[in-house]
């Protein structure tokens, strides 16, 4: 977590960096700080709270200069105050650093340090990197070895800028296990956790990879590895624009990103569904469809929303393609000793494409020599760039922490998967064409569901007081359970489980009163008979029902209190449709409570430490 920005150029760095904090803000919001060269000495702001926070303080002590880092920071260690925040300076605020990760071997390094005589002023494992390059320099190496040789010191994960008073014409910046990305410009360049801040600004970028110092000057990009090697790195292209970032009118970027949906699936499908063939195209599978399509058993893994579309992509492959598929939670999976080997594929979700355990998980995978597929939104990302192959999802940028595009999405490009493969192994064209054909529909009947935001709008304020929900669902809708409660919990903080349905009475059914809501999918498929049965149990206990029905649906208006009504699709596509809903209804629940829906608290939208 933790956003970084740095500026280097003809051009006053506040503008870029402010900008570029704001654009962050989504990875980190509990303190911000910067620290700029106005040509002889540094200067830092720095405050607890938001990027607001800081824009005030420095209105009113303004900064000056060409040469500036920034930092939003999502504490680890250290409450979030004006002191822990960055940017970290050591002794002699000689150096100036922000940094994103986490500094494991940091309690040894601050004894050896502060025997040296070093002083320690926050409780960030962040500092010791200040005064680690400070000793460095004292003992008579340049910036860049300083840092080189204090990195080599270093156990943990970062992603690091460096600013020093000696010098007014560089910064350094270095990445291991977090992000770094620097935007090349006329005259002046770029850093950032990612590429959102440059957006306006350039389009040519470079990825750092993990293990490499970048010294930036405003017209020059050095890159060599932390054991001094130079590497020759390439250029990107991104092809955001500004309005993908924008809020658009809307009040919310989750409130935009939920209305976004029906445009973004078509994103997500465009030139790779084959509606005559029934079947689908994905470029980035072509090469090594083989190992796929051979494979023993596929293991997906992903965390949170991405661990959900991952359970679907269970139901799904293992219905159609006939692949036996387990699920892991990254988490799990990279400290166990997972049975793998290259007979099993992995396939890794992750929106940002920066999530720490999905990318241990794939390591621990590669090393164990699995052939690792990525779905990822975010392009260039990490992800992206350590899988073997992938598919991306074209949803565009997300920036409200709670992921809801992204996850429309990820199902689409599982069922992408599953067109392609199941046509190749079982599936005939009739029923490839049929299945294809539902799928380019679903834009079409996301678009209903949103029109009828005014009902789940009026159904929030009837629920936004109570303090525990639960979400029932069979099938492929009990993913959809389970996504459905994690939107409210996490940014409504109303506690909300999902369950199979059938599993509430193993359990569940003990919380059942007037003062439960339960939210049960009860779409027209071969389990419906069961849940309106699952209803009736609900409702024989006082429990309150609001139920996501297909449109025609009467039976089910005299059982539940509410009903919300999707179009019909076939079965597996039928979560691209009752999530909607569920998405709508937290969003309504959490501003009604006054939450901050972009930023929930504890929250970040990519989670880059463990
Ligand atoms: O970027 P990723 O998809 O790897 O992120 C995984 C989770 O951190 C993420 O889905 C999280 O659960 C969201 N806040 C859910 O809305």
């Amino acid at each position: 977590m933790c956003g970084i920005v740095g500026y280097i150029g003809k051009n006053a760095s506040i503008p870029f960096l402010l900008n570029g904090l704001k654009r962050l803000e989504y990875r980190g919001y509990d303190s911000v700080g910067l620290a700029v060269h106005d040509g002889s000495k540094i200067q830092i702001n720095k405050t607890a709270g938001r990027i607001a926070a800081l824009q005030d303080l420095t209105n009113r002590h303004p900064l000056s200069g060409c040469l500036g880092i920034g930092h939003t920071r999502w504490a680890t260690h250290g409450e979030p105050n004006s002191i822990n925040a960055h940017p970290h300076t050591g002794n002699k605020n000689m150096l100036a650093i922000v940094h994103n990760g986490i500094i494991e071997n940091f309690d040894l390094l601050k004894k050896e340090l502060s025997a040296k005589g070093h002083t320690f002023k926050s409780d960030t494992d962040s500092e010791i990197l200040a005064h680690l390059f400070e000793e460095n320099m004292n003992n008579g190496f340049d910036l860049v070895e300083a840092v080189r040789q204090g990195l080599n010191l270093v156990k943990g994960t970062y992603g690091l800028a460096v600013i020093c008073d000696h010098h007014p014409d560089m910064f350094i910046a270095a990445r291991l296990g977090s992000p770094m990305v620097i935007g090349h410009g006329n005259g002046e360049n770029y850093i950032a956790s990612d590429a959102a801040p440059f957006i306006g600004y350039t389009k040519d970028v470079t990825y750092l990879d993990d293990g490499e110092i970048a010294v930036v000057k405003n017209d020059s990009v050095t890159v060599k590895t932390i054991d001094d090697q130079v590497v020759n790195k390439s250029i990107h292209i991104i092809d955001t624009d500004l309005k993908q970032i924008e809020k658009e009118g809307y009040s919310h970027y989750m409130l935009k990103e939920i209305m976004e949906q029906p445009q973004t699936l078509r994103n997500t499908t465009r030139g790779r569904l084959l509606l005559e063939e029934g079947t689908a195209k994905l470029g980035g599978l072509e090469n090594d469809i083989e190992s796929l399509l051979y494979s023993r058993r596929i293991i997906i893994t992903a965390c949170g929303t991405s661990w959900h579309a991952a359970l679907l992509g269970e139901y799904m492959l293992e219905e159609l393609v006939g692949i036996p598929v387990e699920v892991e939670y990254a988490s799990e999976f990279r400290y166990r000793n997972p049975i793998l080997g290259d007979d099993t594929t992995v396939i890794a979700i992750s929106q940002s494409g920066e999530t720490a355990d999905t990318l241990a998980a794939i390591r621990e995978a590669r090393r164990k020599r699995s052939k690792v597929f990525g779905i990822c939104n975010v392009v260039g990302s990490s992800i992206a760039r350590e899988t073997d192959a992938g598919v991306y999802l074209h949803a565009g940028p997300e920036i409200g922490v709670a992921s809801t595009k992204a996850f429309t999405s990820q199902v689409t490009v599982l069922t992408l998967i599953t067109l392609l493969l199941g046509r190749i192994r079982s599936i005939s064209t009739a029923q490839g064409r049929d299945l294809a054909q539902n799928l380019q529909a679903i834009p079409q009947h996301v678009e209903t569901v949103l029109k009828n935001r005014k009902q789940i709008e009026q159904i929030a304020k009837e629920f936004q007081n109570v303090k525990n929900f639960l979400y029932l669902g069979r099938g492929y809708n009990f993913p959809v359970a389970l996504e459905g409660a994690l939107k409210l919990k996490e940014i409504s903080y109303i506690h909300a489980e999902g369950y199979p349905a059938a599993e509430m009475k193993h359990g569940p059914i003990a919380l059942i009163d007037e003062n439960m809501p339960v939210v049960v999918i009860a779409i027209k498929d071969n389990t419906y008979d069961k849940i309106i049965s699952n209803i009736e149990e609900v409702k024989a206990r006082k429990g309150r029902v609001i139920a996501i029905a297909n449109e025609g649906d009467t039976e089910i208006a005299n059982k539940a209190d509410k009903v919300i009504y999707v179009p019909h699709s076939r079965e597996m596509f039928s979560p691209l449709l009752t999530i909607i809903p569920l998405q709508l209804l937290a969003y309504y629940i959490a501003i009604n409570r006054n939450c901050d829906v972009d930023q929930p608290r504890n929250l970040a939208k990519s989670v880059t430490v463990e």
